[in-house]
């Protein structure tokens, strides 16, 4: 593993020191938080990041003290879209697109999802983060059925024309593409709809693209359009860089027009709930709004 600067304060976290193959791994920068980590830190069952994710973590936390609501939110409601999709869509090839460091339990892998019910459904993970291709490659590689690309999600065409992309995803049969909390940290210049649009041309008929974003509701719940401007602020300010909480029409905009399966683009607890609710929902698990939508 090479490292560029020097962390601030603390040893390599766990994460880091079971691959130990200079001549192979990625470099990792230790001087910009990466949303792989800070994301990560989130879980109870995530790791500690390196000092620079810590601040960013902390920041965020700051604002919003309720943040891992939000991280295992995303989680049960990628379990139910995955779930659905494969065990009565019957679709049998995913792309997982920011498939973000391996999760543990009580969380499952997008794979571990989709082979509960079909143990032969195909899954390719992509990520440019060089920690999740040093430790993901790794646990989400977990059997013939799972590959993983770093590639970088704004160029389509490389992300689509990668060798193990091309050997695993049989492009004539239906596909389900997932962009899950990713596209919000695409900034508006790399034009997150234009990129959205490439990946949606090549998806066979019958295919489903499963889509979340950070939602700014404006008028729609003014406190939440407060608190949105406040994150998109740390998360922007911050060593990371990126953070774009857009409106409902910006997020729906993302699905390039394929009809939405009901109930539609909806706060994420209200898609396909299990069950009633437990509690009602904090401010900042209602700043995301997810959809499933289907090519006809
Ligand atoms: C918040 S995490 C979400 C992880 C997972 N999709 C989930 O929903 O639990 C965002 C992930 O997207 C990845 N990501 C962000 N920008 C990316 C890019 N330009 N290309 C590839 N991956 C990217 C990050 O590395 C990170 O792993």
């Amino acid at each position: 593993m090479r490292f560029m600067n020097e962390p601030t304060t603390g040893d390599q976290p766990e994460l880091f020191r079971r691959k130990n193959d200079p001549t192979s791994a990625p470099e990792i920068d230790l001087g910009r938080a990466s949303i792989a980590r800070v994301y990560d830190m989130f879980f109870e069952e995530g790791k500690d990041g390196f000092a620079v994710d810590r601040v960013v973590y902390e920041q965020v936390r700051q604002i919003a003290p309720d943040g891992p609501l939000v991280a295992v939110m995303i989680r049960r409601w990628l379990d139910r879209a995955i779930g659905y999709l494969v065990s009565r869509a019957g679709i049998n090839q995913i792309i997982d697109i920011g498939s973000g460091l391996p999760r543990s339990a009580p969380h499952e892998n997008t794979h571990q999802i989709a082979q509960r019910s079909n143990p032969e459904a195909m899954v390719v993970y992509v990520d440019n983060d060089p920690s999740v291709a040093a430790f993901g490659r790794a646990l989400l590689e977990d059997n013939v059925y799972t590959h993983f690309v770093q590639q970088d999600l704004v160029h389509p065409q490389v992300v689509l024309q990668d060798p193990a992309v091309q050997q695993h995803i049989d492009f004539d049969r239906p596909i389900t593409l997932v962009q899950s909390a990713t596209l919000h940290h695409v900034d508006d210049d790399q034009d997150p709809v234009r990129i959205m649009r490439q990946y949606v041309e090549v998806l066979p008929p019958g295919s489903y693209v499963v889509l979340c974003h950070w939602w700014d509701p404006d008028d729609e719940l003014p406190e939440g359009h407060e608190l949105a401007r406040s994150l998109e602020n740390a998360w922007r300010t911050s060593s990371m860089g990126t953070g774009r909480y857009r409106s409902r029409g910006e997020i729906e905009a993302m699905f390039c027009g394929l009809p939405l399966l009901s109930p539609g683009l909806v706060e994420l607890d209200q898609w396909w709930p299990p069950g009633p609710e437990v509690t009602p929902p904090t401010l900042i698990e209602r700043l995301m709004l997810g959809g499933v939508a289907r090519v006809p």
